[in-house]
């Protein structure tokens, strides 16, 4: 028996071939990605039509609650990937490699990505960084520059990255260096609209865009962030596509009353008995009592 029925069960029920994501791009096709972190959300993700989830390491961030991607481990993000290949039929999964788990050596790259697909059971992984030499014997990774939290001390907080000629300069070299490594995709996160038209006509391979404008050959938005998942300011880039928090304070709020006030449960929310055990519970209690 398998330790994981479901994921297995995916192969033989539409999974999108990884290969389709180029002939999108030659189609002119855009690429939907999300994140998603749990099989529930997977399901959600998979009936709306998304074509790949990510498996992020903002989950450090949006689930967790951590200041940032840093503390992320491989433990938590290959748990988190096994739930969201469960809940995935369609969309291709990738899990995101967190810091610390590809920059020793390119074996240390493998043995981390080799882990993600065979235990955590998605069909690719992602990795941020321009250049890694890591990357030379992997074809699927997906490649991810520009802003790039887990280093974002580096490159001075969380800002938009390529604004000057020199830097976009690097950006369509670091592109293209991933593409030549193997990487069948790029996500491109906070850079201006024109550099990433630059980097996305100079690959062949698609690029997927976070705050990087409409010229990219799809779009990723965080979860929590697209679904207004949590009070208070989003990034800039953010499009909120609902106010998801604000429906289940509300909701939740609405069972405290309820419950303190007495209106919940009602009847219809309990289990009966039969009478002839009503009637022994009766007596029952008289018993205890006395
Ligand atoms: O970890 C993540 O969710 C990401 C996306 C922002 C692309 O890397």
């Amino acid at each position: 028996m398998s330790e994981n029925p479901p994921r297995y069960a995916s192969w033989t029920q539409g999974k999108l071939p990884l290969p389709e994501l180029g002939e999108m791009k030659r189609r002119g096709e855009k690429i939907v990605m999300v994140t998603a972190y749990d099989a529930p959300s997977a399901r959600l993700a998979d009936a709306a039509g998304i074509d790949l989830i990510l498996v992020g390491d903002s989950s450090g961030m949006v689930v967790h609650g951590r200041a940032s991607t840093v503390p992320v481990t491989m433990d938590e993000i290959v748990f988190m990937t096994q739930w969201v290949s469960r809940g995935a039929r369609r969309p291709i999964v990738v899990g995101d490699l967190p810091f610390g788990s590809y920059e020793v050596s390119d074996e240390q790259a493998i043995g981390s990505a080799l882990r993600m697909v065979k235990e955590a059971g998605c069909e690719a992984v992602k990795l941020e960084g321009g250049r890694p030499a890591s990357v030379s014997r992997a074809r699927a990774i997906i490649g991810h520059v520009g802003l790039t939290p887990q280093t974002s001390t580096v490159l001075g907080g969380f800002k938009a990255q390529g604004r000057r000629s020199d830097e976009a300069r690097q950006l369509v070299q670091d592109a293209r260096e991933l593409e030549a490594a193997g990487c069948f995709a790029i996500v491109l996160e906070a850079v201006p609209a024109p550099v990433a038209e630059l980097v996305t006509g100079r690959l062949s391979v698609p690029t997927i865009g976070i705050g990087a404008g409409a010229g990219t050959d799809g779009q990723v938005l965080v979860w929590h962030d697209m679904l207004g998942l949590y009070e208070g300011r989003a990034p800039r880039f953010v499009k909120r596509y609902a106010n998801v928090a604000g429906v289940i304070t509300e909701a939740l709020g609405r069972y405290a009353d309820e419950v303190r006030s007495g209106a919940f449960p009602e009847e219809q929310h309990a289990y009966a008995m039969p009478e002839e055990e009503r009637e022994a519970l009766e007596a029952l209690a008289l018993e205890l009592r006395g």
